[in-house]
């Protein structure tokens, strides 16, 4: 009998199959302006038949990325994006049937993932006013927990945590033995963050990605910072060459050209003023700034409002059901200033 994994067969997937062209995607969280188009080609200038033919070399790009961020790279394991990341941290520090706690909702592939390998995802809800009570957190952290995975900021919520909840959290993992990953894709729309426990710690990984602040999420380029033992772990698990030789270059360029990792921020940031004061202003509630994307309260069914964004305004918005006291809402993610008045002129058109 032919064999299929039934893991996988019942494995629950959503495959996006949006055409992008002449779409406006504000559902991915994306950098819908992406990098300068001058700074595009003449990195793309730089590309030789060799960089082409030849499998990709990560150790450059990775003394560049250690330097950076003021480690060594025996604290860095480079992944095709930081989704690759999680998965192979889920897959090396989880067994079957192993109890993985996270947030909920969040990001959709940790529970993916956990399905994907038999492991047990324990979800700690947000409460109605969408904070997070990090006794709850403690609660679920029992003695056969194997992994906790928070993010910081989260994704949809965009909360965080102080210093003082993390240590809390930090502390009673440790006693219990259990692997934090903390998700930092949304790193640099909220600067704080908890890298140095990755790197000076042990049993904590972070990832982050080059998708968003980075504008590379077609390059396909992500991290995993961790305490060398573990990033040993996490390099087995990779695919071999799974870091392709133009995301680095990229990604390269962009850390060391000056003024270029600031120019994005400041775009960034124009633009989520901009809707914020919009959305102010046109009394709609709002939550999230800490990441490149906002979740918004609208007046009629969010359903519809993405319906029509895409057929009538061709606009990719995001929904999510019931949450908490928002209800039914729209995320958003954050583009530059032109972008964000695309949307806010179709919202004020659709919303009513
Ligand atoms: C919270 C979070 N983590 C990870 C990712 C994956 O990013 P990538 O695989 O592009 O690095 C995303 C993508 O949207 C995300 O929202």
């Amino acid at each position: 009998m032919y064999y299929l994994n039934p893991k996988v067969e019942n494995l629950y997937r959503i495959f996006d199959q949006n055409e992008r062209k002449d779409y406006l995607r504000l559902d991915l969280n994306e950098n819908p302006g992406g990098l300068p188009e001058d700074f595009i080609r003449s990195v793309l200038a730089d590309v030789t038949p060799q960089l082409v033919a030849q499998y990709p070399e990560t150790l450059h790009f990775t003394e560049v990325l250690a330097d950076y961020l003021g480690t060594d790279i025996a604290h860095l394991c480079l992944v095709n994006g930081s989704a690759e990341g999680i998965r192979y941290v889920i897959q090396a520090f989880t067994g079957e049937g192993g109890r993985i706690v996270g947030v909920v909702p969040s990001y959709f592939m940790f529970q993916v993932y956990s399905e994907m390998y038999g492991r047990d995802f324990v979800k700690v809800p947000y409460n109605e006013d969408l904070s997070m009570d990090i006794g709850k957190i403690l609660d679920a952290l029992t003695e056969d927990t194997q992994l906790l995975i928070l993010l910081n900021p989260n994704n949809p919520m965009g909360n965080v945590y102080t210093d003082e909840e993390f240590e809390t959290i930090l502390a009673a993992a440790q006693e219990k033995q259990i692997t934090i990953l903390v998700d930092e894709a949304y790193h640099y729309f909220y600067p704080k963050t908890f890298i140095r426990y990755a790197l000076e710690g042990e049993h904590v990984f972070i990832t982050r990605t080059f998708s968003k602040l980075f504008s590379m999420a077609g390059c396909r380029l992500g991290y995993v910072a961790g305490w060398p033992e573990g990033i040993r772990m996490v390099q087995k698990m990779c695919t071999p060459h799974n870091t392709n030789a133009f995301a680095m270059k990229f990604a390269e360029a962009v850390l060391t050209t000056p003024g270029m990792l600031d120019g994005l921020i400041g775009r960034f940031r124009e633009g989520r003023s901009w809707l914020i004061s919009w959305l102010d202003a046109n009394g709609y509630p709002h939550k999230g700034e800490a990441g490149n994307f906002l979740f918004i309260k609208p007046r009629t069914p969010a359903q519809r409002i993405v319906d029509r964004m895409k057929a009538e305004k061709k606009i990719l918005i995001k929904t999510y059901p019931g949450v908490g006291e928002f209800g039914d809402c729209l995320r958003v993610s954050i583009g530059e200033r032109r972008y964000m008045e695309r949307f806010t002129e179709a919202l004020a058109e659709l919303d009513r």
